[in-house]
Protein backbone atom coordinates (compact mmCIF):
# COMPACT_ATOMS: atom_id res chain seq x y z
CA UNK A 1 0.00 0.00 0.00
CA UNK A 2 2.13 3.04 -0.60
CA UNK A 3 0.48 6.48 0.83
CA UNK A 4 -0.17 9.07 -2.09
CA UNK A 5 -1.00 12.50 -2.42
CA UNK A 6 -3.86 13.48 -4.87
CA UNK A 7 -3.32 17.12 -6.03
CA UNK A 8 -5.63 20.21 -6.75
CA UNK A 9 -9.26 17.63 -7.24
CA UNK A 10 -12.57 19.26 -6.82
CA UNK A 11 -13.30 17.07 -4.00
CA UNK A 12 -17.00 16.73 -3.92
CA UNK A 13 -18.31 14.62 -0.23
CA UNK A 14 -21.99 15.27 0.28
CA UNK A 15 -21.89 13.67 3.66
CA UNK A 16 -19.95 17.07 4.69
CA UNK A 17 -20.82 19.30 1.52
CA UNK A 18 -17.80 19.56 0.63
CA UNK A 19 -17.40 20.98 -3.22
CA UNK A 20 -14.11 22.49 -3.37
CA UNK A 21 -10.64 22.19 -5.00
CA UNK A 22 -8.73 20.89 -2.44
CA UNK A 23 -5.83 17.93 -1.63
CA UNK A 24 -6.28 14.66 -0.30
CA UNK A 25 -3.77 12.69 1.48
CA UNK A 26 -3.77 9.06 1.94
CA UNK A 27 -1.48 7.25 4.44
CA UNK A 28 -1.50 3.72 5.37
CA UNK A 29 -4.82 2.69 3.62
CA UNK A 30 -7.12 6.24 5.20
CA UNK A 31 -7.55 9.84 4.61
CA UNK A 32 -4.82 11.30 6.39
CA UNK A 33 -6.05 14.59 5.90
CA UNK A 34 -7.90 17.03 3.64
CA UNK A 35 -6.67 20.37 2.76
CA UNK A 36 -5.74 23.07 0.65
CA UNK A 37 -1.94 22.61 -0.77
CA UNK A 38 -0.97 19.94 1.72
CA UNK A 39 3.00 19.22 2.20
CA UNK A 40 4.23 15.69 0.51
CA UNK A 41 6.99 14.19 2.13
CA UNK A 42 8.27 11.02 0.42
CA UNK A 43 4.71 9.88 -1.01
CA UNK A 44 3.79 9.55 -4.58
CA UNK A 45 1.62 12.70 -5.64
CA UNK A 46 -1.02 12.60 -8.23
CA UNK A 47 -2.07 15.44 -10.15
CA UNK A 48 -6.24 15.64 -10.57
CA UNK A 49 -6.37 19.19 -11.11
CA UNK A 50 -9.85 19.43 -13.52
CA UNK A 51 -11.32 16.24 -12.02
CA UNK A 52 -13.77 14.75 -9.46
CA UNK A 53 -12.58 13.37 -5.77
CA UNK A 54 -15.57 11.15 -4.41
CA UNK A 55 -16.04 9.25 -1.70
CA UNK A 56 -15.49 5.58 -3.37
CA UNK A 57 -19.46 4.53 -4.70
CA UNK A 58 -22.00 1.86 -3.38
CA UNK A 59 -23.94 -0.40 -4.80
CA UNK A 60 -26.45 -1.72 -3.26
CA UNK A 61 -27.72 -3.91 -5.78
CA UNK A 62 -25.39 -6.23 -8.34
CA UNK A 63 -25.64 -9.74 -9.78
CA UNK A 64 -22.53 -11.05 -9.63
CA UNK A 65 -23.71 -14.89 -11.15
CA UNK A 66 -20.64 -16.74 -8.44
CA UNK A 67 -21.61 -19.17 -7.21
CA UNK A 68 -22.53 -21.62 -10.57
CA UNK A 69 -23.03 -18.86 -13.45
CA UNK A 70 -19.51 -18.02 -14.40
CA UNK A 71 -19.58 -18.02 -17.28
CA UNK A 72 -21.68 -14.88 -17.06
CA UNK A 73 -19.62 -12.86 -14.36
CA UNK A 74 -17.41 -14.21 -11.57
CA UNK A 75 -16.57 -12.64 -8.06
CA UNK A 76 -13.62 -11.76 -10.07
CA UNK A 77 -14.71 -10.00 -13.01
CA UNK A 78 -17.69 -8.50 -11.62
CA UNK A 79 -15.32 -6.83 -8.48
CA UNK A 80 -13.16 -5.06 -11.54
CA UNK A 81 -16.01 -4.24 -13.31
CA UNK A 82 -17.25 -2.33 -10.31
CA UNK A 83 -13.63 -0.98 -9.64
CA UNK A 84 -13.24 0.45 -13.01
CA UNK A 85 -16.95 1.94 -12.55
CA UNK A 86 -15.69 3.89 -9.91
CA UNK A 87 -17.45 1.24 -6.98
CA UNK A 88 -15.63 0.34 -4.13
CA UNK A 89 -18.64 -1.20 -2.42
CA UNK A 90 -20.90 -3.57 -4.10
CA UNK A 91 -23.71 -5.85 -2.75
CA UNK A 92 -24.34 -8.89 -4.71
CA UNK A 93 -28.02 -10.46 -5.18
CA UNK A 94 -28.20 -14.03 -4.19
CA UNK A 95 -30.04 -15.58 -8.00
CA UNK A 96 -27.21 -18.11 -8.23
CA UNK A 97 -26.68 -21.39 -8.45
CA UNK A 98 -27.04 -22.29 -5.40
CA UNK A 99 -28.78 -19.70 -4.12
CA UNK A 100 -26.81 -17.45 -1.27
CA UNK A 101 -29.47 -18.63 1.37
CA UNK A 102 -27.21 -20.76 3.61
CA UNK A 103 -23.87 -19.79 5.89
CA UNK A 104 -21.98 -21.85 3.38
CA UNK A 105 -23.08 -19.85 0.49
CA UNK A 106 -22.33 -16.43 2.25
CA UNK A 107 -18.84 -17.73 3.61
CA UNK A 108 -18.01 -18.94 -0.05
CA UNK A 109 -18.97 -15.70 -1.45
CA UNK A 110 -17.01 -13.58 1.17
CA UNK A 111 -13.99 -15.73 1.21
CA UNK A 112 -13.71 -15.38 -2.92
CA UNK A 113 -14.34 -12.33 -2.74
CA UNK A 114 -11.69 -11.12 -0.06
CA UNK A 115 -9.05 -13.42 -2.55
CA UNK A 116 -10.19 -11.80 -5.85
CA UNK A 117 -11.97 -8.76 -5.83
CA UNK A 118 -10.81 -5.45 -5.41
CA UNK A 119 -13.57 -3.71 -4.44
CA UNK A 120 -15.66 -4.72 -1.19
CA UNK A 121 -18.16 -7.42 -1.76
CA UNK A 122 -21.12 -7.67 0.63
CA UNK A 123 -23.62 -10.46 -0.20
CA UNK A 124 -27.46 -10.62 0.40
CA UNK A 125 -28.98 -13.38 1.37
CA UNK A 126 -33.04 -14.75 0.14
CA UNK A 127 -35.85 -14.35 1.99
CA UNK A 128 -36.74 -18.06 0.90
CA UNK A 129 -35.02 -20.95 0.47
CA UNK A 130 -33.72 -21.73 -2.92
CA UNK A 131 -35.50 -18.31 -3.67
CA UNK A 132 -38.16 -20.67 -4.32
CA UNK A 133 -41.28 -18.58 -2.42
CA UNK A 134 -42.31 -21.26 -0.01
CA UNK A 135 -40.49 -20.91 3.09
CA UNK A 136 -38.40 -18.38 4.79
CA UNK A 137 -34.79 -19.09 4.60
CA UNK A 138 -32.77 -18.88 8.08
CA UNK A 139 -32.30 -15.54 8.22
CA UNK A 140 -31.21 -15.03 11.45
CA UNK A 141 -28.22 -17.58 10.27
CA UNK A 142 -27.50 -15.37 7.26
CA UNK A 143 -27.27 -12.58 9.01
CA UNK A 144 -24.84 -14.03 11.40
CA UNK A 145 -23.21 -15.38 9.07
CA UNK A 146 -22.59 -11.40 7.31
CA UNK A 147 -25.54 -10.78 4.64
CA UNK A 148 -26.38 -7.04 4.56
CA UNK A 149 -29.65 -7.24 3.78
CA UNK A 150 -32.60 -9.70 2.24
CA UNK A 151 -34.07 -10.54 -1.00
CA UNK A 152 -35.62 -12.94 -3.50
CA UNK A 153 -34.61 -9.92 -6.20
CA UNK A 154 -35.63 -11.82 -10.11
CA UNK A 155 -38.77 -12.01 -8.48
CA UNK A 156 -40.69 -10.51 -5.46
CA UNK A 157 -41.33 -11.89 -2.55
CA UNK A 158 -43.55 -14.39 -3.01
CA UNK A 159 -46.78 -14.00 -0.63
CA UNK A 160 -47.88 -11.03 1.77
CA UNK A 161 -47.32 -13.63 4.86
CA UNK A 162 -43.84 -14.37 3.34
CA UNK A 163 -43.06 -10.76 3.30
CA UNK A 164 -44.57 -9.96 7.03
CA UNK A 165 -42.64 -12.51 8.41
CA UNK A 166 -39.25 -10.93 6.48
CA UNK A 167 -39.91 -7.87 8.04
CA UNK A 168 -40.41 -9.37 11.46
CA UNK A 169 -36.89 -11.12 10.95
CA UNK A 170 -35.46 -7.95 9.52
CA UNK A 171 -36.18 -6.01 13.32
CA UNK A 172 -34.44 -8.72 14.97
CA UNK A 173 -31.20 -8.54 12.40
CA UNK A 174 -31.21 -5.08 11.79
CA UNK A 175 -31.27 -6.06 8.13
CA UNK A 176 -33.66 -4.64 5.26
CA UNK A 177 -35.54 -6.50 3.10
CA UNK A 178 -35.18 -5.46 -0.60
CA UNK A 179 -38.06 -6.73 -2.47
CA UNK A 180 -38.31 -6.74 -6.43
CA UNK A 181 -41.80 -5.29 -7.02
CA UNK A 182 -43.68 -7.33 -9.66
CA UNK A 183 -47.02 -8.68 -9.72
CA UNK A 184 -46.10 -12.07 -11.28
CA UNK A 185 -49.77 -12.77 -12.36
CA UNK A 186 -49.93 -9.87 -14.10
CA UNK A 187 -46.64 -9.61 -16.12
CA UNK A 188 -46.34 -13.85 -16.86
CA UNK A 189 -42.85 -12.74 -17.86
CA UNK A 190 -44.13 -9.98 -20.18
CA UNK A 191 -40.76 -8.65 -21.87
CA UNK A 192 -41.82 -5.18 -22.86
CA UNK A 193 -43.67 -1.84 -20.71
CA UNK A 194 -47.23 -2.39 -21.52
CA UNK A 195 -48.14 0.53 -23.55
CA UNK A 196 -48.38 1.54 -27.02
CA UNK A 197 -44.54 0.51 -28.01
CA UNK A 198 -45.27 -2.97 -26.80
CA UNK A 199 -48.42 -3.12 -28.79
CA UNK A 200 -46.60 -1.93 -32.13
CA UNK A 201 -43.69 -4.37 -31.54
CA UNK A 202 -46.31 -7.24 -30.79
CA UNK A 203 -44.59 -7.98 -27.20
CA UNK A 204 -46.54 -8.86 -24.30
CA UNK A 205 -46.77 -6.09 -22.03
CA UNK A 206 -46.06 -5.77 -17.95
CA UNK A 207 -48.51 -2.56 -16.52
CA UNK A 208 -47.08 -0.49 -14.49
CA UNK A 209 -50.02 -1.98 -12.05
CA UNK A 210 -47.45 -5.18 -11.21
CA UNK A 211 -45.23 -3.05 -9.44
CA UNK A 212 -47.46 -0.48 -7.67
CA UNK A 213 -49.71 -3.62 -6.19
CA UNK A 214 -46.57 -5.38 -5.00
CA UNK A 215 -45.06 -1.49 -3.55
CA UNK A 216 -48.20 -1.53 -2.02
CA UNK A 217 -48.67 -4.68 -0.19
CA UNK A 218 -44.70 -3.97 0.97
CA UNK A 219 -45.58 0.00 2.42
CA UNK A 220 -48.55 -2.19 4.25
CA UNK A 221 -46.73 -4.41 5.99
CA UNK A 222 -43.72 -2.39 6.77
CA UNK A 223 -45.72 0.15 8.42
CA UNK A 224 -47.25 -2.98 10.24
CA UNK A 225 -44.08 -4.66 11.30
CA UNK A 226 -42.28 -1.45 11.53
CA UNK A 227 -39.67 -4.07 9.56
CA UNK A 228 -37.29 -2.09 7.08
CA UNK A 229 -38.63 -2.37 3.14
CA UNK A 230 -36.38 -1.12 0.34
CA UNK A 231 -37.84 -1.02 -3.06
CA UNK A 232 -35.34 -2.24 -5.63
CA UNK A 233 -35.58 -0.70 -9.04
CA UNK A 234 -38.74 2.00 -9.35
CA UNK A 235 -39.21 2.49 -12.59
CA UNK A 236 -43.23 3.89 -12.54
CA UNK A 237 -44.55 7.32 -11.48
CA UNK A 238 -47.44 5.29 -9.31
CA UNK A 239 -44.60 3.14 -7.44
CA UNK A 240 -42.59 6.84 -6.80
CA UNK A 241 -45.62 8.47 -5.84
CA UNK A 242 -46.85 5.77 -2.96
CA UNK A 243 -43.27 5.66 -1.71
CA UNK A 244 -43.06 9.68 -1.33
CA UNK A 245 -46.57 9.26 0.41
CA UNK A 246 -45.51 6.75 2.52
CA UNK A 247 -42.18 8.34 3.54
CA UNK A 248 -44.32 11.37 4.48
CA UNK A 249 -46.31 9.08 7.10
CA UNK A 250 -43.38 7.70 8.53
CA UNK A 251 -43.22 4.15 7.57
CA UNK A 252 -39.77 2.75 7.21
CA UNK A 253 -38.84 2.85 3.52
CA UNK A 254 -36.12 3.12 1.32
CA UNK A 255 -35.95 2.99 -2.30
CA UNK A 256 -33.38 2.74 -5.28
CA UNK A 257 -33.53 3.60 -8.93
CA UNK A 258 -31.24 2.42 -11.54
CA UNK A 259 -29.23 4.41 -14.19
CA UNK A 260 -31.26 2.61 -16.85
CA UNK A 261 -34.65 3.59 -15.77
CA UNK A 262 -33.31 7.00 -15.19
CA UNK A 263 -31.96 7.78 -18.60
CA UNK A 264 -33.77 5.15 -21.46
CA UNK A 265 -37.09 4.65 -22.32
CA UNK A 266 -39.28 2.13 -24.35
CA UNK A 267 -38.24 3.98 -27.34
CA UNK A 268 -34.97 2.16 -27.60
CA UNK A 269 -37.01 -0.83 -28.07
CA UNK A 270 -38.48 0.19 -31.16
CA UNK A 271 -34.98 2.00 -32.30
CA UNK A 272 -36.45 4.97 -33.33
CA UNK A 273 -37.72 8.31 -31.91
CA UNK A 274 -34.36 7.84 -29.53
CA UNK A 275 -32.75 10.57 -27.37
CA UNK A 276 -29.84 10.27 -25.65
CA UNK A 277 -30.32 10.62 -22.34
CA UNK A 278 -34.38 10.27 -22.68
CA UNK A 279 -34.98 13.60 -21.29
CA UNK A 280 -32.49 15.11 -23.29
CA UNK A 281 -32.10 16.87 -26.25
CA UNK A 282 -29.62 15.32 -28.66
CA UNK A 283 -31.15 12.88 -31.24
CA UNK A 284 -29.37 9.67 -32.25
CA UNK A 285 -29.73 7.13 -35.05
CA UNK A 286 -32.32 4.74 -35.58
CA UNK A 287 -30.88 1.19 -34.10
CA UNK A 288 -32.63 -1.66 -34.88
CA UNK A 289 -35.66 -2.65 -33.44
CA UNK A 290 -36.32 -6.00 -30.69
CA UNK A 291 -32.01 -5.11 -29.62
CA UNK A 292 -32.70 -7.65 -26.65
CA UNK A 293 -29.74 -5.90 -24.76
CA UNK A 294 -32.98 -3.36 -23.76
CA UNK A 295 -34.62 -6.12 -22.23
CA UNK A 296 -34.62 -5.52 -18.82
CA UNK A 297 -37.07 -6.00 -15.91
CA UNK A 298 -38.43 -4.47 -14.74
CA UNK A 299 -38.87 -3.24 -18.25
CA UNK A 300 -37.24 0.47 -19.95
CA UNK A 301 -40.61 2.55 -19.42
CA UNK A 302 -42.36 5.66 -20.77
CA UNK A 303 -41.60 9.46 -20.83
CA UNK A 304 -43.72 9.90 -17.81
CA UNK A 305 -42.25 7.16 -15.63
CA UNK A 306 -38.80 8.27 -16.59
CA UNK A 307 -39.72 11.68 -15.64
CA UNK A 308 -40.95 10.72 -12.53
CA UNK A 309 -38.43 8.53 -11.35
CA UNK A 310 -36.23 11.64 -11.75
CA UNK A 311 -38.02 14.11 -9.87
CA UNK A 312 -38.33 11.13 -6.97
CA UNK A 313 -34.61 11.13 -7.21
CA UNK A 314 -34.07 14.96 -7.22
CA UNK A 315 -36.19 15.38 -4.17
CA UNK A 316 -34.76 12.59 -2.27
CA UNK A 317 -37.58 10.21 -2.43
CA UNK A 318 -35.39 7.86 -4.04
CA UNK A 319 -32.57 7.12 -1.95
CA UNK A 320 -30.06 5.49 -3.88
CA UNK A 321 -28.78 4.88 -7.22
CA UNK A 322 -28.02 1.03 -7.97
CA UNK A 323 -27.35 -0.40 -10.63
CA UNK A 324 -28.73 -3.72 -10.93
CA UNK A 325 -25.74 -4.72 -13.05
CA UNK A 326 -26.57 -8.01 -14.52
CA UNK A 327 -24.39 -10.14 -16.72
CA UNK A 328 -25.83 -12.13 -19.44
CA UNK A 329 -23.56 -14.48 -21.89
CA UNK A 330 -24.08 -13.61 -25.29
CA UNK A 331 -25.65 -16.60 -26.34
CA UNK A 332 -28.63 -15.46 -23.51
CA UNK A 333 -29.02 -12.85 -25.47
CA UNK A 334 -28.74 -13.60 -29.22
CA UNK A 335 -32.46 -15.36 -29.88
CA UNK A 336 -35.64 -13.45 -30.09
CA UNK A 337 -36.79 -10.59 -27.53
CA UNK A 338 -39.55 -12.89 -25.99
CA UNK A 339 -36.82 -15.43 -25.09
CA UNK A 340 -33.50 -13.38 -24.39
CA UNK A 341 -32.35 -13.15 -20.59
CA UNK A 342 -33.51 -9.76 -18.75
CA UNK A 343 -30.77 -7.49 -17.83
CA UNK A 344 -28.28 -4.92 -18.31
CA UNK A 345 -24.16 -5.10 -17.66
CA UNK A 346 -24.17 -1.51 -15.61
CA UNK A 347 -20.96 -1.15 -13.85
CA UNK A 348 -18.78 0.14 -16.45
CA UNK A 349 -21.58 2.79 -17.69
CA UNK A 350 -23.28 3.97 -14.91
CA UNK A 351 -21.17 7.08 -14.32
CA UNK A 352 -20.76 8.00 -18.04
CA UNK A 353 -24.75 7.72 -18.09
CA UNK A 354 -25.41 9.51 -14.80
CA UNK A 355 -23.07 12.38 -16.17
CA UNK A 356 -25.48 12.91 -19.13
CA UNK A 357 -28.66 12.98 -17.02
CA UNK A 358 -26.34 15.60 -14.83
CA UNK A 359 -26.00 17.68 -18.68
CA UNK A 360 -29.87 17.88 -19.19
CA UNK A 361 -29.94 20.14 -15.48
CA UNK A 362 -32.45 17.80 -14.22
CA UNK A 363 -30.03 16.30 -11.44
CA UNK A 364 -27.17 17.93 -10.12
CA UNK A 365 -23.46 16.03 -9.41
CA UNK A 366 -23.80 16.73 -6.24
CA UNK A 367 -27.43 14.95 -5.66
CA UNK A 368 -26.01 11.96 -8.05
CA UNK A 369 -22.61 11.49 -5.83
CA UNK A 370 -25.03 11.50 -3.01
CA UNK A 371 -27.10 8.78 -3.82
CA UNK A 372 -24.10 6.72 -4.81
CA UNK A 373 -22.87 7.08 -1.81
CA UNK A 374 -24.76 8.77 1.42
CA UNK A 375 -27.85 6.89 0.26
CA UNK A 376 -26.71 3.60 -0.29
CA UNK A 377 -25.13 4.04 2.88
CA UNK A 378 -28.97 5.06 4.83
CA UNK A 379 -30.61 1.70 3.37
CA UNK A 380 -27.23 -0.47 4.89
CA UNK A 381 -27.04 1.49 8.31
CA UNK A 382 -23.78 0.96 10.21
CA UNK A 383 -22.08 -2.29 9.27
CA UNK A 384 -18.76 -2.01 11.57
CA UNK A 385 -16.38 -0.80 8.95
CA UNK A 386 -17.49 -3.69 6.27
CA UNK A 387 -18.74 -0.86 3.60
CA UNK A 388 -17.11 1.98 2.53
CA UNK A 389 -17.16 5.26 4.13
CA UNK A 390 -19.23 7.31 1.67
CA UNK A 391 -17.61 10.34 2.67
CA UNK A 392 -13.99 11.70 2.53
CA UNK A 393 -12.53 13.01 6.16
CA UNK A 394 -9.38 12.31 8.22
CA UNK A 395 -9.23 8.52 9.65
CA UNK A 396 -11.40 7.11 7.31
CA UNK A 397 -10.30 4.54 5.04
CA UNK A 398 -9.48 5.78 1.63
CA UNK A 399 -11.99 4.71 -0.28
CA UNK A 400 -12.51 7.29 -3.74
CA UNK A 401 -13.05 7.61 -6.84
CA UNK A 402 -11.45 10.36 -9.27
CA UNK A 403 -13.70 11.07 -12.37
CA UNK A 404 -13.07 13.31 -15.41
CA UNK A 405 -16.84 14.91 -15.88
CA UNK A 406 -15.38 16.05 -19.26
CA UNK A 407 -13.59 13.41 -21.01
CA UNK A 408 -16.25 12.14 -23.53
CA UNK A 409 -15.99 8.28 -24.84
CA UNK A 410 -18.07 6.18 -26.71
CA UNK A 411 -19.29 3.22 -25.17
CA UNK A 412 -17.86 -0.23 -26.71
CA UNK A 413 -18.85 -3.36 -24.13
CA UNK A 414 -15.91 -5.44 -25.98
CA UNK A 415 -13.70 -3.27 -23.43
CA UNK A 416 -15.70 -4.10 -20.40
CA UNK A 417 -13.65 -5.82 -17.96
CA UNK A 418 -17.36 -7.59 -17.19
CA UNK A 419 -17.57 -10.59 -18.45
CA UNK A 420 -21.46 -9.25 -19.41
CA UNK A 421 -21.49 -7.33 -22.74
CA UNK A 422 -25.12 -6.79 -22.87
CA UNK A 423 -25.44 -2.92 -22.81
CA UNK A 424 -28.04 -1.44 -24.87
CA UNK A 425 -25.46 1.71 -24.86
CA UNK A 426 -23.17 0.09 -27.17
CA UNK A 427 -21.81 3.25 -29.53
CA UNK A 428 -23.21 5.41 -27.38
CA UNK A 429 -21.16 8.71 -26.38
CA UNK A 430 -20.93 8.97 -22.69
CA UNK A 431 -19.47 12.51 -21.69
CA UNK A 432 -17.36 11.57 -18.74
CA UNK A 433 -15.38 8.54 -17.60
CA UNK A 434 -13.47 7.01 -14.48
CA UNK A 435 -9.95 7.26 -13.85
CA UNK A 436 -8.68 6.10 -10.43
CA UNK A 437 -10.81 4.14 -8.05
CA UNK A 438 -9.01 3.17 -4.28
CA UNK A 439 -9.96 0.70 -1.73
CA UNK A 440 -8.67 1.44 1.69
CA UNK A 441 -5.75 3.27 0.27
CA UNK A 442 -4.84 0.58 -2.37
CA UNK A 443 -5.41 0.85 -6.52
CA UNK A 444 -8.23 -1.03 -7.29
CA UNK A 445 -8.89 0.48 -10.93
CA UNK A 446 -6.53 3.13 -13.10
CA UNK A 447 -7.50 4.41 -16.46
O1 LIG B 1 -33.12 -7.46 -15.55
C1 LIG B 1 -32.98 -8.14 -14.56
N1 LIG B 1 -31.99 -9.04 -14.45
N2 LIG B 1 -33.87 -8.02 -13.56
C2 LIG B 1 -33.89 -8.88 -12.53
O2 LIG B 1 -34.74 -8.74 -11.70
C3 LIG B 1 -32.91 -9.97 -12.44
C4 LIG B 1 -31.71 -9.68 -13.22
C5 LIG B 1 -30.85 -10.89 -13.47
O3 LIG B 1 -30.57 -11.63 -12.52
O4 LIG B 1 -30.41 -11.06 -14.60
Amino acid sequence: MSDLLLRGGRVLDPSSGRDAVADVLVRDGLVASVGERLAADRVQIIDVAGLVVAPGFIDLHCHLRDPGLTYKESIASGGRAAAAGGFTTICCMPNTDPVIDSRGIVEYVLRTAAAESPVRVLPIGAVTKGQAGKELAELAELAEAGVVAFSDDGRPVATSSLMRHALEYSRITGRPVIDHCEDVTLTGGAPANEGPVAARLGLRGWPAAAETIIIARDLELAALTGGRLHIAHVSTAGGVELIRQAKRSGVPVTAEVTPHHLTLTDAWLLGEGLRWPATGTTSLDRRAPYDTRTKVNPPLRGDADVEAVIAGLADGTIDAIATDHAPHAVVDKLCEYDEAAFGISGFETALGALLALVETGAVSLERIVEALTVGPLRVLGDLDGRVSPGRIAEGCPADLVVFDPAHPWTVDPEHFLSKGKNSPLDGVELPGRVVLTMVAGKVAYRA
